[in-house]
């Protein structure tokens, strides 16, 4: 058994509660020379390396990092698998962004050996970036799943995907309908859902783009299996909600449809909710939904500014989102950059610790996984980062006049990105090295 198991040495952190709960200090654990312990793809032990290294066997093997931190895989839970080629296209909003870009490039995804040939290019890109676990919107055809599955499945990664469904108000080439919308998502559930470390997501794309009767099969499919996700979009631009409110007049508002429809519930993430109310976000709480905070993709389609205090006066379960390709980068550091603005922006503050809990374990409970990733406790998956405190000349020299962990978690999400992430592991094995 020993020789599966490896260790870890350098500064380690990791959240292990809600900072808008407990408090920032309460929030995280920090060891500044650390020992992580790996065996059979999970952490067996986490602590001081002057504590754990007496008891460690002597022919375990001992990764010393002296000037990196070791944190927790991060977690995506809300991007878009067919958008890898289209990320930075100019000069439209949400609607017209679609109709203009998103909807040609989608249509590739006919294309099995398409497929395959993005579905590599965007997990190698989601684990350059220090991403472990997403949750991915397919296109509208299956085997756009099966080849980011299939992909995922090789590396023994922990990931969440679905099919789109859409069966209205977009291309005839890229629509499904009602009934084989939900045929193919069925065909999907029973190939990969619980195999490995694979799961399934059941994916209406916004309200717009599904009828009546292919909402009403998608909360068939959440009755029928345990244990499946929901993610869709809501709420992320005015004219959106306008064209909600035009589809669907009898209902009360864009949460409501959905509501409706029986498509919230705990393993429901809803993307954006930039233009959410108030007492949307109580629903949304009460029903224990999840919103994914999407700030790189909700500046660069000029969708707004995510209200993250409301969500926490609801104790709504909040989880970062890059939404590749409205988002422009790949790194979930990068987003924090970007996320922090949007607090500014609306005279409030996003803690680092605050950060490192949505990048992390907020978005684990997003996705009700925080038993599994999201945080280094023993028992849980070896799903880890080491991130290079000397990964630029900037950053290396920023950092020598950091004077606390918490600056220089700050300093790691203002000036990092890909080039930050040393090294990836998922089930304890290294899924890259810069
Ligand atoms: N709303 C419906 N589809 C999409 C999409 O692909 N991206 C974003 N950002 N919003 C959407
Ligand atoms: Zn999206």
């Amino acid at each position: 058994m020993s020789q599966t198991r490896k260790a870890y040495r350098a500064a380690i952190l990791h959240s292990i509660a809600d900072p808008a709960e407990v408090g920032i200090e309460a929030s995280y654990e920090y060891f500044e020379d650390g020992l992580l312990v790996v065996e059979n793809g999970r952490i067996s032990a986490l602590g001081h390396a002057s504590e754990l290294l007496a008891s460690l066997p002597a022919e375990v093997p001992v990764n010393h990092y002296p000037d990196a931190l070791i944190t927790p895989g991060f977690i995506d839970t809300h991007i878009h698998l067919p958008q890898t080629g289209m990320v930075g296209a100019y000069g439209e909003q949400l609607l017209d962004w679609l109709n203009t870009y998103t909807f040609p490039c989608e249509s590739q995804f006919a294309d099995r050996a398409h497929a395959d040939e993005v579905a590599d290019v965007f997990i190698k890109e989601l684990l350059r970036n220090g991403t472990t676990t997403a949750l991915v919107f397919g296109s509208v055809h299956p085997q756009s799943v099966d080849a980011f599955f299939s992909a995922a499945q090789k590396l023994d990664l922990r990931m969440i995907a679905g099919k789109v469904m859409m069966d209205r108000n977009a291309p005839d080439y890229l629509v499904d309908t009602a009934e084989s919308g939900y045929q193919d998502s069925k065909a999907l559930i029973e190939r990969w859902h619980g195999k490995g470390r694979l799961h399934y997501a059941v994916t209406p794309r916004f309200a717009p783009t599904s009828t009546p009767q292919q909402l009403t099969l998608a909360g068939q499919l959440l009755k029928e299996y345990p244990d499946l996700y929901m993610q869709t979009h809501i709420s992320e631009n005015l004219q959106e909600i306008e064209w909600v409110k035009e589809l669907f007049p009898e209902r009360k508002g864009y949460l409501d449809v959905y509501d409706h429809y029986q498509l919230l519930g705990e393993r429901s993430v809803f993307a954006h909710g930039v233009h959410l109310c108030d007492d949307e976000c109580a629903r949304l709480a009460q029903t224990g939904s999840a919103v994914a905070f999407c700030p790189t993709s909700n500046f660069f389609l000029g969708s707004g500014l995510f209200n993250l205090p409301m969500a926490e006066k609801h104790k709504l379960n909040v989880g970062l989102g890059t939404d590749i390709g409205a988002g422009t980068s790949f790194s979930l550091l990068n987003t924090l950059n970007e996320a922090y603005k949007v607090m500014q922006l609306q005279g409030a503050r996003l803690s680092p610790f605050k950060s490192l809990y949505l990048a992390t374990l907020g978005g684990a409970r997003a996705l009700r996984l925080e038993e599994r990733i999201g945080t280094l406790h023993p028992g849980t998956d070896a799903d880890f980062l080491v991130l290079d405190y000397k990964a630029t000349p900037l950053l290396e020299y920023r950092l020598q006049q950091a004077k606390s962990i918490a600056e220089t978690l700050f300093v790691l999400m203002t000036l990092g990105d890909d080039r930050t992430v040393l090294q990836t592991y998922a089930a304890g094995q290294q899924v890259h090295q810069r």
